[in-house]
């Protein structure tokens, strides 16, 4: 297993819009391996594909307690939200330091594939509900900054470049 590098907001490659997976093979294998490996050691709650740079629909997860209940969607598809919506404060390891309030439906149904290359359907509310919908976003290139407003978005991303180039955030996580 291998750690993997994280790419930073306002990195305009966290943009790219995520192609889906053609085939649940070794090299995926790998990649969910690496990528849970990374988001442990790192902390996250979730990582999309394209926060290592690989733009295939690919989200890793884990909202327990014990970190030890991996979930792997492979190219998710959203099928129901509910019309009810909550607001959560949420960060990202792609914008590191930085936690907002952003309005994410409260229930959600969803399609994937699992690490086997199963279809599953997923009913997820709570913390689920809204990492999936958070790392669904990655994979359409969005980021959750933007959804603040555009003055808060900016001075995130001031504040970001300016630790970037203090080389005050490591770019190996
Ligand atoms: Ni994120």
């Amino acid at each position: 297993m291998a750690l993997l590098s994280i790419i930073r907001y306002p990195d305009t490659r966290l943009h790219t819009v995520a192609k889906p997976v053609t085939v649940v093979d070794e090299r995926i294998q790998t990649l969910i391996a690496d990528m849970l490996e990374t988001m442990y050691e790192a902390n996250g709650v979730g990582l999309a594909a394209t926060q290592i740079d690989v733009h295939e629909r690919l989200i890793v997860m884990d909202i327990s307690e014990g970190r030890d209940d991996p979930l792997v969607l492979i190219n998710p598809k959203m099928l129901w939200t509910s019309p009810e919506k909550h607001l959560n404060e949420e960060g990202c390891l792609s914008v590191p330091g930085i936690y907002d309030g952003v309005q994410r439906h409260d229930t959600i149904k969803v399609e994937a594939l699992d690490r086997d290359g199963k279809a599953r359907l997923i009913e997820a509310e709570g913390l689920l509900s809204v990492c999936i919908q958070h790392e669904m976003d990655h994979l359409m290139g969005k980021v959750f900054v933007e959804y603040l407003s555009p003055l808060k978005r900016n001075r995130i991303k001031s504040k970001l470049q300016k630790a970037q180039r203090e080389g005050r955030v490591a770019n190996k996580v």
